[in-house]
């Protein structure tokens, strides 16, 4: 092959790039992603770009990255892409958050880091911000979306590696102390197995999404009480991200009567959160979120 023709042959046409995305996503999407990858992505990539998204490979891992508040979060294979409709919930607590003076979040499950990151670029008056997962390839890139979007942070965030099966916390004293004021988040595994084999999860997420992160059902919200909540005085609030009542309903079962449970339907009208805090703290400014008590 001359030259000229490699070069051709290299700089895809917008339409053949449409063509070849459509073969798998309405024509409207596959559009809209073509230019994404056209304007994001060096001309060398795009025909590489379009075969692996005709595939369903997500477009956030061939991008890299993805917007996420005010964060410009980087995504990677073994690490789930953050979501919209977390997003959303983060945003929303973090603007009733802003009205109070917090000690420690810790996120556990954080994944991209996320959840902990966004709160530490929209709070300022949180100490300390602690990230965890179990994962090594979450903790790389948790650490590596900190180093990127440094300049955004206001607080001081601490990234651990941590099973939270094995009841790993840091600072376990800090959080024995009631005088903490603390708020826990996560968002946990949460698709039951029959769901995932059966349900509606999207081709591109059940091929190339790490399943570890997103196999898991009532055993993870009876550990953040259990093994959390319960032990760690200083938690006077937790939010956790769900896709079913029953995961909300343990939840609520689990927890001593001195704690206010409800929760939360998202923009699209998704059960999203189960949302609680103790009857003494204002961290029940969260009571703004909800739309039921359980
Ligand atoms: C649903 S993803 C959430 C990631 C991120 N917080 C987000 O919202 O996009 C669940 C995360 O839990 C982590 N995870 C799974 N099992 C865990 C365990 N036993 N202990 C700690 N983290 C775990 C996974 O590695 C994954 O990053």
């Amino acid at each position: 092959m001359k030259d000229s023709q490699f070069e051709i042959f290299l700089h895809l046409s917008i339409k053949q790039m449409i063509d070849i995305i459509s073969k798998s996503f309405p024509p409207s999407q596959a559009i809209r992603e073509a230019k994404w990858i056209q304007n994001e992505l060096p001309s060398e990539k795009w025909i590489d770009a379009c075969i692996k998204r005709s595939n369903h490979y997500p477009l956030q891992y061939i991008l890299g990255n993805q917007p996420f508040g005010k964060l410009d979060l980087k995504c990677q294979p073994k690490v789930l892409i953050p979501r919209l409709d977390t997003e959303e919930w983060v945003l929303q607590a973090s603007e009733l958050l802003k009205q109070t003076k917090i000690d420690n979040i810790v996120d556990y499950c954080t994944g991209s880091g996320c959840i902990g990151l966004t709160m530490a670029s929209e709070l300022n008056d949180v100490s300390k911000i602690y990230c965890i997962d179990y994962k090594n390839e979450a903790i790389d890139l948790t650490k590596e979306n900190l180093l990127i979007n440094k300049s955004q942070l206001n607080v001081d965030v601490e990234i651990f590696k941590g099973d939270i099966f094995d009841g790993f916390l840091p600072d376990h004293e800090l959080l024995k102390n009631p005088a903490n004021k603390s708020l826990l988040v996560s968002n946990p595994p949460y698709i039951p197995k029959n769901d995932l084999i059966d349900g509606e999860v999207e081709t591109s997420v059940l091929k190339y999404e790490p399943e570890d992160a997103l196999l898991g059902d009532l055993e993870f919200y009876q550990c953040l009480t259990k093994q959390l909540l319960i032990p760690y005085p200083a938690f006077q609030a937790f939010i956790f991200e769900l896709g079913y009542q029953h995961q909300a309903d343990v939840v609520r079962k689990i927890l001593p009567k001195d704690w206010t449970v409800g929760i939360r339907y998202d923009s699209s009208n998704h059960l999203k959160n189960v949302i609680g805090w103790k009857k003494t703290t204002d961290l029940s400014i969260l009571g703004n979120m909800i739309h039921k008590t359980i």
